[in-house]
């Protein structure tokens, strides 16, 4: 059986994707292992769309393109959007004396990324995070709440080509210290 770092290995992001639809309930799936994630205070500070909707796919993709990257991104079946939500009394009165919400909720909406693309490599999909695209258009295309900030678009399908490239990583001693 696949141990935890043989699937943090074989997650890779994915540029190249079949045309094949990914069953609804594997998307669901890797949004529910992404609610697992922990969070400060148990905020669970996110929120998750799901987008199959092929106009809906075309248009994320078109502004995911805006910068001249991610071209590759029009062959996607599925799009999960990943939200910040805004909900200033998000976190418990006493936390809030001494931490700005705000500060832990990014990183928290990063752990539970992590949690759906590890999630979607377990059941065999593939998928690319997606970090660049204009905030306000997603939400527009989308309809979430305005006071959402999405961070991330995460392409989710099947990978066209499956090897798996050697990781390209900082060395250990230039990011680890040990006292
Ligand atoms: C926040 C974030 C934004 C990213 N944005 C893009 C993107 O716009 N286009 C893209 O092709 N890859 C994007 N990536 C993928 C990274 O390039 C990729 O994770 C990194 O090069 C490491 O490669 P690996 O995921 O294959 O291990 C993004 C990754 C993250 C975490």
């Amino acid at each position: 059986m696949e141990n935890f770092r043989e699937l943090a290995l074989r997650r890779q992001s994915c540029r190249n994707f079949k045309e094949e639809p990914v069953a609804p309930e594997l998307l669901r799936r890797c949004v529910e292992t992404a609610a697992l994630a922990p969070s400060g205070c148990n905020s669970q500070p996110w929120r998750f769309t799901i987008v199959t909707d092929a106009e809906k796919r075309a248009a994320l993709s078109k502004i995911a393109q805006e910068i001249g990257l991610n071209a590759w991104s029009e062959k996607v079946p599925a799009f999960i959007v990943v939200s910040e939500i805004e909900e200033p009394k998000l976190m418990a009165k006493v936390m809030d004396h001494y931490h700005d919400a705000k500060r832990f909720a990014e990183g928290d909406v990063g752990m539970a990324t992590a949690y759906l693309v590890l999630e979607a490599a377990e059941q065999g999909l593939a998928t690319c995070i997606i970090g660049c695209f204009t905030n306000e258009e997603v939400i527009k295309l989308l309809g979430l709440p305005e006071g959402d900030t999405v961070r991330a678009l995460i392409a989710v399908g099947y990978a066209a080509d499956e090897t798996i490239r050697p990781k390209q990583r900082k060395p250990l001693d230039e990011i680890l210290k040990t006292l």
